[in-house]
């Protein structure tokens, strides 16, 4: 038994895997397995989608390029993010691929892969409508791919651009961005046949086939985790982490006893009350106070009082079974039950991608 664990299920990130591979047919998945593998554990969720049917990952940071880089050497590795220049060093001695955007930033790539002694392969990122990283203008995007293909010190590997509003089904807003990026993809591509095109996030490939150019870059639905919010089931994904504890007492609370700091839940009649030795330390984010599920023995018992550091405190109502060491299962399946990130994202108004990485590093990942 664990004071706090989180149990992932390879197999789960392997089916996910085949399940986008199988909708992108001939394009290239690339795992992206940043933030640890969105809270997951990058390296085991890496070879876990590199077995079901990804050839390449994705990561943010040069740190997470160097961790990446080091323990799969032979598979291609995109960072995605921005770079200072002592992080391009680390990012090209990773053997990482790079994003570029600007011609400043391309020179210093240049310089830095000629000082390494070999080519950096750079992806140039347009900014067809998501208002972040990458450049918007088609006119300069054109020349800094010509600039690169051009470069000796660099290989032109990739042109691509990232969706604002992918997972939101409804949005013309994806469409438009769609069509810029297919205007300035098509004439990149046709002076640089060799090159990747890629656009698509997990719920543009679940959501439009022709997003899928040559590659896809999905990280949420790898881990199980709907883009849309909604159950994972329905787009035909399994979840890959459970967040498990334990009962590590239970008490007995005459009505009107209050449980944790600031005495913001009070038993309301005589119950029996049971405690969890997690809390925000954990990533068990504190605006879940009296506001989350947790199963034990099968059922739901309601998180009462404030989220603490280390504990939780649940209601096991005036008759109960419960006993210190039973499971307690915040996020995952129980018997008949299942709470989804999706379920406590909702509770804590974000997004399910939030749930998983906020869990933290105290709490050890383990393979089921
Ligand atoms: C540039 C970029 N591409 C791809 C992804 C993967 O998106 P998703 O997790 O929605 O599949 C992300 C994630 O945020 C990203 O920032």
């Amino acid at each position: 038994m664990e004071r706090a664990v989180a149990r992932i299920d390879y197999e789960a990130v392997r089916a996910n895997c085949a399940r986008l591979k199988a909708e992108l047919g001939e394009a290239e998945l690339c795992a992206v397995v940043k933030a640890d593998g969105y809270g997951h554990g990058a390296d085991g969720c890496a070879a876990a989608a590199l077995d079901g049917g990804a050839t390449r990952l994705a990561v943010a940071t040069a740190s997470e390029a160097e961790q990446i880089g080091r323990r799969f050497q032979h598979v291609p590795l995109l960072t995605m993010g921005a770079l200072t220049a002592e992080e391009v060093d680390a990012v090209i001695s990773a053997g990482s691929e790079l994003a570029l955007w600007r011609e400043d930033f391309r020179r210093l790539v240049a310089g830095r892969a000629r000082a390494h002694g070999h080519s950096a392969r750079v992806h140039v990122k347009f900014d067809s409508g998501m208002g972040r990283l990458g450049n918007p203008d088609p006119r300069e995007v054109l020349e800094l791919a010509r600039a690169c293909a051009a470069d000796p010190d660099l290989e032109l590997a990739g042109i691509w651009t990232h969706f604002a509003t992918a997972d939101e089904l409804d949005s013309a807003y994806f469409d438009e961005q769609l069509d810029r990026f297919e205007e300035v993809a098509a004439a990149v591509k046709a002076d640089h046949p060799q090159l990747l095109v890629h656009a698509a996030n997990s719920a543009a490939v679940l959501r439009d086939r022709g997003s899928h150019y040559d590659m896809a870059r999905c990280g949420v639905a790898l881990y199980g985790l709907d883009p849309f919010q909604r159950d994972p089931a329905e787009q035909g994904l399994v979840p890959a982490l459970a967040l498990c504890s334990h009962v590590a007492d239970v008490k007995r609370f005459p009505a009107g006893t209050s449980a944790g700091y600031g005495r913001k839940w009070k038993a309301p009649v005589d119950t029996w009350v049971g405690v969890v030795p997690l809390g925000y330390g954990d990533g068990v984010r504190r605006a879940l106070s009296n506001n989350a599920d947790v199963l034990v023995n099968g059922e739901r018992r309601p998180l009462v009082g404030t989220v603490s550091m280390d504990n939780i405190t649940i209601d096991l109502g005036p008759e109960t079974g419960v006993r210190p060491g039973d499971e307690a299962v915040l996020i995952g399946r129980q018997g008949e039950e299942q709470i989804l990130a999706e379920e406590v994202a909702a509770r804590l108004e974000t997004i399910n991608y939030e749930v998983t990485c906020a869990i933290s590093a105290r709490v050890p990942r383990r393979p089921v």
